[in-house]
C-alpha cells in the first residue's frame, strides 16, 4: 500500500469542513453516558472521533471470545448525531491473555529481561504469534465495520513504538539476522560492513550475529550494529502496521492512518509515511520548554513534509494539561486555540484532542480533555465550543495548501541515529538541537521551513540548512553539490557529512562528503568542554566544537581568534557554480547566529509571508487555485497591527488595511487581491 495524496480530502468531503474531536472512549463509561457524550459532541461541534485505540480488552475478553456489540451500538450511535468515525483497528495494547498465552510475544529489554503487562504495548513488535493476532482483529473489525456510514478513516493501532522502541528477544535476532542476511548477502560483505576486524569481533556463522545486547561494563557495542539495529527495528514496526494495513486494504475503501509522534526517534517516518493514505500525528506541549508554541510550529512543519506539502492530519494534542511530563503545566486561556490552529496554518486539516472525556481511573486519569472532570462549568469547556465555532468558520480552507517556504532544513532517522551514537568526539553535539535552534531563527523572523530528506527534491528551495548530519550517502551528497551549484545555498554545520551510511570514516580530511563543496578541509576536532568557549575574529564567541581546518577554495567569514585552533576558520563561503555553500564549524553565540541567519536570509531572497510584520507574530498562508488565507497567531502579551486587507474568519469581520490582533490572539484573514495562482517561491 502506498501513500493516497488526497487521503485527506476525501475524510474533509465526508465532513464538510475542517475535523474536530478526538480520542472517544466509551467503554471506560456507563451506556447513561454515551447519550450525554453525543449531546455534548453537538453542542461542541465535534465532527469526528477516534473510536477503540485501547478497546481490544473489551471486544475480545477472552481467546475464544467475541464482544462487538457495544461498538456496533457506539457506531450507530454516533452515525444518529452525524458525528464521523475514525475506527481503530484496537491492536494498540493487547490484554493481558495475549501475553499469558504467548509469553514469547513479551517485549524483552536489552538485559534480557522479559517486560511485563500492566501497561500498554507490552509487545515484541518482531512476534509472529502478535502479527497473526493483529491480523485477525483487524480483519474481524474491517469486515464488519467497512460499510457502516460512520467510518470514515481507519486508525492502525496507536503510536508505533512508543514504549517498545526495540525488544531484544530471541525471536527478534533470529528477525535480525534475516533483515542482516537480505541487506548484506553474506556474512562477508556484514564483517566488511560493521568493520568487525576492530576488537577481533569477525563473525564465521550468522548464529554468532546479535542484536546489540547490554555488553561488558563500560565498553561500546558495535556502532554499525547498533545503526542496523536502530535501521531493523523501525523496520519491523512499519513491518507491523503493513501487517493490518494490508488487511485493511483487503476490505475497505475509506483513507488508513497511524499517528505519528512529531520528532520520535526510533521511528524513521520518511519511510512510515509512504505507507499511510493520511498522515496524521499526536504534539504534546512540553511544559518545561522555553518556547513550546515554537515546537509546535516546528512538529507540524514536519509533518506536512512527510506529507509532500498535502493535507495532513492532527490526531491528539491537549486541551490543557498531560499527565506524563515531570511537571503537568495547564495550558493558559486561548493558549489550546492557539495550538490548534497553529496547526491548522500549516497543513493540517482540523484539530483533533487525546481525549474525549477525562477519565476517571487508570494512569491517565489527570490529563486533560474536552470534557474536564469539573464538567461544563469550566473554562477549558467553554475554550473548547468556542474552538469549535472557530473550526467551522474555517471550514472553507479544508483542501487547501501550505504556500510552499523558501527554506529546507535537511532531517534524516539515519543521521540522528548515527550522530547520537556512543564514543563521539563530544556527547553535545546532535542534529536535533541544531535542526531546532535553525528551526527557532526561522520562526522567530516567521519564515517557514520545510523538512528534506537527503535524497528529496531541493528544487524550489532557495535555502538549504545541513545541520549536524554526520552520515550521509554518496547519492545525497552529490544531490546536494548539484543543487547548489545550479544557483542554491546551503549552510552545512559541524559534524555534517563525516561517515558513509555504514558509518565508516570518509577518509582524507573532514568532511569527506562535503569537501569540495564547502572548499573546506579539516584536520582535526577540537571539541570543547562544557562552560568553555572560543573568540572569533569578529569579537563574537562560540562554544561546544572547533576544528583545525584550513580553506581550499573557500573564503573565511570568521575565524578562531583564541583557543586551541586559533587562526582556523570558523565560518566560511565557497561560490560553487552558480550558488554557495557555507559552512558552520561551531556553536556560534545568539548575537553572531542571528547575524548570519540575516545573511543567509538575505542572500536567498527568504522573507516572511507579509511585510511589516510586528516580531513575535507567527503568520503562514494556505492557498488554494482561486484563494489565499493568512493565519495570523500574536505570540506577544501586547496587542498589535498587522497591515492586511481582506475578510477575518473568526470573527466575521472585513478588514481594511490593518487588523488589530490581541494578546495571545489568532486571526485568518480570507485576502484580498492576492496574486493566488503563482507558487512561491
Ligand atoms: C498519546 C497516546 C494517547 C495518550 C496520550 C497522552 O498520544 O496516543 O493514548 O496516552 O498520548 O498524552
Amino acid at each position: 500500500m502506498t501513500r493516497r495524496p488526497q487521503g485527506m480530502q476525501e475524510v474533509t468531503a465526508r465532513l464538510g469542513g475542517l475535523a474536530y474531536g478526538g480520542d472517544y472512549n466509551p467503554e471506560q463509561w456507563p451506556r447513561e453516558v454515551w447519550l450525554d457524550d453525543v449531546r455534548l459532541m453537538r453542542e461542541a461541534g465535534v465532527n469526528l472521533v477516534t473510536v477503540g485505540v485501547f478497546s481490544w480488552a473489551r471486544l475480545q475478553p477472552g481467546p475464544d471470545r467475541w464482544e462487538p456489540g457495544w461498538l456496533d451500538d457506539v457506531l450507530d450511535l454516533m452515525h444518529e448525531h452525524e458525528i464521523a468515525v475514525d475506527l481503530a483497528t484496537a491492536t494498540a495494547s493487547p490484554p493481558p491473555w495475549f501475553t499469558t498465552r504467548f509469553p514469547a510475544a513479551a517485549l524483552v529489554d536489552e538485559s534480557g529481561a522479559r517486560r511485563g503487562h500492566g501497561a500498554r504495548q507490552a509487545y515484541c513488535p518482531s512476534s509472529s504469534d502478535l502479527r497473526a493476532a493483529c491480523a485477525d482483529l483487524a480483519g474481524r473489525l474491517a469486515q464488519r465495520y467497512a460499510e457502516h456510514p460512520a467510518v470514515v478513516l481507519w486508525h492502525v493501532s496507536n503510536e508505533y513504538a512508543c514504549h517498545n522502541w526495540h525488544c531484544y528477544c530471541d525471536a527478534s535476532a533470529t528477525a535480525f539476522r534475516a533483515w542482516l542476511e537480505a541487506r548484506y548477502g553474506s556474512l562477508e560483505a556484514l564483517n566488511q560492513a560493521w568493520g568487525t576486524a576492530f576488537w577481533s569481533q569477525g563473525y564465521g556463522d550468522w548464529a554468532e550475529v546479535l542484536p546489540p545486547r547490554a555488553v561488558s561494563y563500560n565498553s561500546f557495542a558495535n556502532p554499525t550494529q547498533q545503526l542496523d539495529w536502530w535501521r531493523f527495528s523501525s523496520g519491523e514496526h512499519l513491518a507491523l502496521y503493513r501487517n493490518e494495513a494490508d488487511v485493511l486494504a483487503a476490505h475497505v475503501t475509506q483513507p488508513v492512518t497511524t499517528n505519528f509522534m512529531s520528532f520520535f526517534k526510533p521511528l524513521d517516518y520518511w519511510e512510515f509515511a509512504e505507507h499511510v493514505d493520511v498522515v496524521s500525528n499526536d504534539d504534546y506541549l512540553i511544559g518545561a520548554d522555553p518556547r513550546p508554541d515554537e515546537l509546535t510550529a516546528m512538529s507540524a512543519d514536519l509533518m506536512r513534509s512527510l506529507a509532500a506539502g498535502d493535507p495532513w492530519l492532527l490526531m491528539e494534542h491537549s486541551t490543557s494539561a498531560v499527565n506524563w511530563q515531570p511537571h503537568n503545566v495547564a495550558k493558559a486561556p486561548g493558549q489550546m486555540a492557539r495550538n490548534s490552529l497553529q496547526h491548522v496554518a500549516r497543513g493540517s486539516e482540523g484539530a483533533l484532542f487525546f481525549q474525549w472525556r477525562a477519565s476517571r481511573a487508570g494512569a491517565e486519569k489527570f490529563h486533560s480533555a474536552l470534557v474536564p472532570h469539573a464538567g461544563t462549568d469550566s473554562r477549558v469547556w467553554r475554550e473548547v465550543v468556542e474552538l469549535g465555532g472557530h473550526l467551522k468558520a474555517l471550514a472553507e480552507v479544508a483542501g487547501s495548501t501550505v504556500e510552499r517556504p523558501g527554506v529546507a532544513i535537511v532531517h534524516d532517522w539515519q543521521a540522528w541515529w548515527g550522530a547520537e551514537l556512543d564514543s563521539h568526539p563530544s556527547r553535545d553535539v546532535s542534529p536535533a538541537p541544531q535542526a531546532r535552534r535553525w528551526y527557532s531563527a526561522l520562526w522567530s523572523r516567521s519564515v517557514g521551513a520545510d523538512f528534506a530528506h537527503p535524497h528529496g527534491d531541493l528544487d524550489g528551495y532557495r535555502l538549504v540548512v545541513v545541520p549536524c548530519q554526520y552520515l550521509v550517502d554518496d547519492a545525497a551528497a552529490a544531490a546536494l553539490a548539484a543543487w547548489v551549484e545550479r544557483g542554491g545555498i546551503a549552510v552545512v554545520t559541524y559534524f555534517s557529512g563525516i561517515v558513509d551510511e555504514h558509518d565508516h570514516v570518509r577518509l582524507g580530511g573532514y568532511p569527506g562528503a562535503h569537501r569540495d563543496l564547502l572548499g573546506v578541509r579539516i584536520e582535526e576536532f577540537v571539541p570543547l568542554l562544557p562552560g568553555s568557549a572560543v573568540e572569533l575574529s569578529d569579537g563574537s564567541r562560540a562554544t561546544t566544537w572547533t576544528e583545525h581546518a584550513r580553506t581550499t577554495t573557500a573564503e573565511a567569514v570568521t575565524t578562531y581568534a583564541s583557543g586551541p585552533t586559533a587562526g582556523s576558520p570558523a565560518v566560511t563561503v565557497n561560490r560553487h557554480g552558480r550558488g554557495q555553500a557555507w559552512y558552520v564549524g561551531t556553536e556560534l553565540d545568539d548575537d553572531a547566529f542571528a547575524s548570519l541567519v540575516d545573511t543567509l536570509l538575505g542572500a536567498a531572497d527568504v522573507v516572511a509571508p507579509l511585510a511589516g510584520l510586528p516580531p513575535g507574530v507567527e503568520a503562514v498562508r494556505r492557498r488554494d487555485d482561486a484563494t489565499s488565507w493568512l493565519f495570523l497567531v500574536n505570540h506577544t502579551d501586547a496587542s498589535v497591527e498587522v497591515p492586511v486587507e481582506g475578510h477575518e474568519l473568526l470573527g466575521d469581520l472585513a478588514v481594511a488595511g490593518r487588523l488589530t490582533l490581541r494578546p495571545g490572539g489568532v486571526a485568518v484573514v480570507r485576502e484580498t487581491d492576492r496574486d493566488v495562482g503563482a507558487s512561491s517561491p
